[in-house]
């Protein structure tokens, strides 16, 4: 059960931001009658919140001053960075306040923002988010929390059964979170590397992409499906005026995380290795592209390339004439 009189806030409204602040703030009306503060770097991503009755804040300090606690969902490591300097600088009462950051951010980055905000006295815990924006729209989200046991039992009421589907506890240290939240991205970009390789290897012996994906969705989980429904119809390569489902730069600093954070271990992860090149060959390709947004699963494309097939596969061409 929620503590009536904690007032929430929630800093950056991209789509998973968006998604999860929606859901708390809906979680917040129906339960409590009272609302979420909120604030975006970009105001006008935050009108569809302000229209279901959110509370708009002008800056991070006018949030911060009036929030007990603040979710923080950014893009990356800097933007996490400069959103806790800027709570830091405000000068409220930060001892009493609890800050949660649902970002991917490098473990190195989590375990600074911890000393940082233990330094002002401030509680902070790690809780970056597994699935995708429709999944985060749906509150079907895997959360990782990584923080003081009291943040987990004030902040529990607002994450499974409202943004989650589960939560993975997974230690007092926040940089764990993060930690788990690279191992999975590893994974899962390792996953897309091989179903890429599958679906290349499929066309050019002429099985087919559809007995494949088939397969894929009978044999291997939901996870390795819809990665094929990524490429097969071309969501890896959005068509003009629509969004990645996942972006290719978070993808290039989720995988650049997990090398890093390996390398610095003394482990060689050959498979990250190889997936990070080829999202770097995408990211080349949307920038002779006109900057042309990708999604994560655009390595295909360069995977296509690789065996002599073009970027672009039939489905996509088609769309895009
Ligand atoms: N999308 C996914 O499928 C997915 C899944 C799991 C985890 N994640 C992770 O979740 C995080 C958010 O992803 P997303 O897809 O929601 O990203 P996004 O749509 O690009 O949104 C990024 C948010 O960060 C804000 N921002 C960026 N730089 C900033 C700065 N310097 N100061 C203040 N705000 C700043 C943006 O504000 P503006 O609106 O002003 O640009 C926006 O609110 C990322 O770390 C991502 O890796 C994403």
């Amino acid at each position: 059960m929620a503590t009536p009189s904690l007032r929430l806030g929630w800093i950056g409204l991209g789509s998973m931001g968006n998604a999860m602040a929606k859901n708390i703030h809906t979680y917040l009306q129906s339960r409590r009658g009272t609302s979420l503060c909120f604030y975006n770097r970009t105001p006008s991503r935050g009108d569809a919140l302000e229209a279901l009755g959110g509370e708009r804040c002008a800056s991070v300090p006018e949030l911060a001053a009036r929030s007990d606690v603040i979710f923080i969902s950014a893009s990356d490591d800097a933007a996490v960075q400069s959103i806790v300097e800027q709570i830091i600088s405000c000068g409220s009462e930060l001892a009493t306040k609890i800050i949660v950051d649902t970002t991917t951010i490098h473990p190195n980055t989590t375990r600074q923002i911890t000393e940082s905000l233990a330094a002002q006295g401030a509680q902070f815990a790690a809780t970056p988010v597994f699935g995708a924006t429709p999944v985060a729209e749906q509150g079907r989200l895997l959360v990782a929390f990584a923080g003081p046991e009291s943040v987990y039992q004030t902040i529990a009421p607002f994450l499974k059964g409202v943004i989650a589907r589960e939560v993975l506890q997974v230690g007092k240290e926040p940089e764990k979170a993060t930690l788990l939240k690279t191992t999975g991205n590893f994974m899962m970009a390792g996953l897309m590397e091989i179903i890429a390789e599958a679906h290349v290897f499929a066309e050019k012996t002429g099985l087919g992409a559809d007995v494949l994906e088939r397969l894929l969705e009978l044999n291997f989980g939901t996870v390795a499906h819809s990665d094929s429904v990524r490429m097969t119809t071309g969501v890896y390569m959005p068509g003009k005026g629509e969004a990645p489902w996942s972006d290719l730069n978070l993808a290039l600093k989720d995988v650049g995380h997990g090398v890093d954070s390996a390398k610095q271990v003394g482990v060689s992860l050959k498979v990250g290795n190889t997936v990070l090149e080829h999202l770097k060959r995408a990211k080349a390709y949307s920038d002779e592209n006109g900057q042309r947004p990708l999604d994560s699963s655009s390595l295909y494309g360069v995977v296509r390339q690789d065996s002599g097939l073009d970027f672009r596969t039939e489905y996509v061409k088609k769309r895009d004439q």
